[in-house]
């Protein structure tokens, strides 16, 4: 596994492989890695046969600057387990790298509305501004998002088409610790009572996936017993728990057509998010989480 941190070196490496015939699989992520970001690669595998990745803290996404400052750091652990996972080449790039004085910036509409484009002003922007950025330097064929970060995938899938990037975007399946918490790099700031409580974000899911499998298609009930499920956690906030159209991410009242149930949730000063994604088979609904 090559490690380098210059977008010339990732663009010499990138060539000789693409030049070997190998398509270029493409994992953006910000490190403290775990089984989410491992199975993307895994993912990435069944389409391409040269994997990157890119391991880069990207300051402008973060709305909070405590949130960037504490975002937890282990570069030799990372790539250790990229190598493990069958990594071929892991970009590390500096700040100065990526940014000297950018003025351009990539906004994607509508689909940024609701949700964590609600609560995180300017998140979105910075992270199509760094994923453009890397799709530019990497050149990959295919590039492999979470369903974790469903807004962000599917808004990526959207950048993607409206700029004609030549990359297949494909989604994955979120992966869990053993009672449901969906894995995350910020879960390791969480204290040990924070982190017994924070399985309430999947027991709700949980939730509003048995009510939507008996029929329940109201918006608001489905919300309502999510939100009692939360409560009962004692959380420090509640940031938000909302149902949208998955076609365009606009909120909706009821459960009727391709959905997304999404929350995000504080305990302590830690925000964690959830997700699930319902489809129907003539009326019966099925759940993706
Ligand atoms: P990061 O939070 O490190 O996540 C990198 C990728 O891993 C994202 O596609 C995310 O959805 C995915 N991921 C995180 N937890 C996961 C889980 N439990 N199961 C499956 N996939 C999971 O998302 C970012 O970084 C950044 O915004 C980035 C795209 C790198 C741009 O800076």
């Amino acid at each position: 596994m090559h490690i380098v941190k210059t977008i010339s070196e990732v663009r010499s490496h990138v060539a000789q492989a693409r030049g070997e015939g190998k398509r270029i699989g493409f994992v953006p992520t910000m490190g403290y890695l775990h089984r989410g970001h491992l199975s993307l690669v895994e993912e990435s595998k069944k389409y391409s046969e040269y994997q990157v990745m890119s391991i880069f803290v990207n300051r402008i996404q973060f709305n909070d600057p405590k949130d960037f400052s504490s975002y937890p750091i282990d570069l030799e652990r990372d790539f250790d387990l990229a190598r493990g996972a069958g990594v071929d080449l892991v970009f590390v790039p500096d700040e100065g790298e990526m940014y000297t004085d950018n003025l351009t910036h990539v906004d994607v509409d509508v689909l940024t509305e609701n949700l964590c484009g609600a609560s995180r002003p300017g998140h979105f922007r910075g992270v199509f501004t760094v994923v453009s950025k890397l799709f530019n330097i990497v050149q990959p064929d295919v590039s492999v998002f979470g369903q974790k970060d469903i807004q962000q995938a599917v808004s990526v899938e959207k950048m993607t088409e409206d700029l004609n990037f030549p990359v297949r975007i494909v989604i994955a399946p979120t992966v869990r610790e053993k009672d449901g918490l969906a894995m995350s790099s910020r879960n390791a700031r969480l204290s040990p009572d924070e982190r017994k409580r924070a399985v309430a974000l999947s027991r709700a899911l949980r939730r509003a996936e048995e009510m939507l499998v008996s029929g329940e298609r109201s918006a608001g009930s489905i919300v309502a017993a999510m939100t009692d499920i939360i409560n009962e956690s004692k959380p420090g906030k509640i940031d938000y728990i909302s149902i949208a159209r998955y076609s365009d991410l606009a909120l909706a009242d009821a459960v009727t057509e391709k959905s997304v149930i999404a929350l995000a949730v504080f305990y302590g000063a830690t925000r964690l998010i959830d997700n699930m994604i319902i489809t129907f088979e003539g009326e019966r609904a099925q759940c993706a989480y």
